[in-house]
């Protein structure tokens, strides 16, 4: 992990590194999927800071982003069909270059017209460690060497490591999570029973100084159990946290990485990378074959819920903190950049980024409510947003679970497919034994 090289804290802001040294965050590379999520048979849709997008493989299987709007009737791209590489319009099959996004075909023109000059409007796109990254600010300004990338992402293998990833989308604003994983005091409470116990719990004061880039903390002891263990933390503007959780006179380490990807308001896409040398055998089981309770899930349950009714009582009039003990010091460092950059606001959503660079075409409800479609909030069947609203209702830890099933469910893709040659036989031999069965019943009983 970076740190300053003196050690020395900086309040300086906002951070004058290579990483947000404006505070436009259109300009900055954001985890946006994984590799294992963007498969090559059909796009996959995603918003960026509000902007909708299909990301796709192209022939090369080199991952692209458009923007997820048809240049013909505004058709979501992401409902298209991969054919060889290229993305083909749900609607009418219009089909565009990947790499320029003009278009290259409209099957329904006339031969003696010309093809429209109208192009899909292309981001910067690229595929680091096993994520997709999107660039949805200036093209230009679009310099990999500024993607978020630590060498254990590179060769975790090599060094006798093993990697787990979890996506899912949240129906909370992203600077919630951003701020859950800068607690570390209420783990031992909120996620009892998963990877901590409240008995565990020890008094905490995290010691941690700015960076050029953000924050980074460390933790001589976390919890009472016996495991002498340590963590170290790492918070990078605007909204990437890593946690390094060892074990002291071990080479037992897990490296966390959080993106909470700014969605819509309202709405963010949690993507968790862990690299671990502890417990290999975990990667082998299906992640459907293992308890929830011993999975992350469990604990992103834990954490929209503490979210989420946060957010409610923000919406009506409260403060982020209340009353602040010292190992809530980073989360008010954070909510102090954050307000300081992007305008504070009571609610926590609307003094978000959204309108750094926002053309205004829609107004933030209207985004919020039309973000749904892939953000939530149908996925979870809107329970979180009825827990936290509601006077006596709690969410059960099942919902996540269900949530994030349906979210991996492959969608096949839309219209009917023709029926393959098997399954066309099985039909014809399923309707010769039926008639054969008929025949052989009227025969006994004339
Ligand atoms: S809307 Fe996409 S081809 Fe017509
Ligand atoms: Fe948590």
């Amino acid at each position: 992990m970076s740190a300053t090289p003196d050690g020395k804290p900086t309040e300086a802001l906002p951070w004058q590194g290579n990483v947000l040294a404006s505070t436009d965050v259109k300009e900055y590379w954001y985890a946006v999927s994984t590799t294992a999520q963007l498969t090559a048979d059909r796009p996959h849709p995603v918003r960026v800071l509000g902007e909708p997008l299909a990301l796709f493989r192209d022939e090369k299987k080199v991952a692209r982003a458009f923007a997820d709007r048809c240049p013909h009737k505004n058709v979501k791209l992401s409902d298209g069909k991969m054919n060889k590489g290229t993305l083909e319009c749900f609607y009418h099959g219009w089909t565009f270059d990947s790499t320029s996004g003009a278009v290259t075909k409209v099957p329904a023109l006339p031969s003696d017209c010309q093809l429209p000059k109208q192009c899909v409007k292309t981001f910067p796109c690229i595929e680091k460690n096993d994520i997709i990254w999107v660039y949805p600010g200036n093209p230009a300004n679009a310099d990999p060497k500024k993607i978020h990338s630590r060498p254990i992402q590179t060769d975790y293998k090599k060094k006798g490591f093993w990697r787990n990833e979890t996506v899912i989308d949240l129906p909370c604003d992203h600077s919630y999570f951003v701020e859950n994983l800068m607690d570390i005091a209420h783990t031992p409470w909120a996620h009892d029973g998963c990877f901590n116990h409240r008995d565990d719990a020890v008094p905490l004061k995290p010691q941690f100084h700015m960076t050029p880039s953000g924050m980074h903390g460390f933790l001589e002891k976390v919890l009472n159990n016996g495991n002498p263990n340590s963590l170290e933390f790492e918070w990078t503007a605007p909204c990437t946290n890593e946690v390094i959780v060892r074990k002291t006179g071990h080479k037992d380490c897990i490296h966390l990485f959080f993106y909470s990807l700014p969605t819509a308001p309202g709405q963010m896409r949690h993507i968790n990378i862990t690299y671990m040398n502890i417990l290999w055998f975990l990667q082998y089981i299906p992640r459907t074959l293992l308890p929830a309770s011993q999975s992350d899930l469990a604990v992103i349950h834990g954490d929209t819920v503490a979210m989420m009714s946060q957010a409610r009582n923000m919406k009506e009039g409260c403060p982020h903190i209340t009353v602040a003990t010292p190992s809530d010091e980073m989360a008010i460092k954070y909510r102090k950049w954050y307000s300081k950059a992007f305008g504070s606001s009571s609610d926590g959503e609307k003094g978000g980024p959204w309108w750094k660079g926002w053309d205004g075409k829609l107004d933030l409800e209207d985004l919020a409510t039309s973000a749904m479609e892939t953000c939530l909030p149908q996925f979870s069947r809107g329970v979180y947003e009825r827990a936290a609203a509601g006077t006596n209702s709690s969410t059960d830890s099942e919902y996540i679970v269900e949530m994030w099933k349906v979210q991996q469910r492959r969608r096949k893709p839309l219209g009917f497919e023709k029926p393959s040659q098997w399954s066309s036989l099985s039909i014809l031999l399923g309707i010769a034994v039926g008639a054969a069965a008929a025949v052989m019943v009227m025969k006994r009983n004339p």
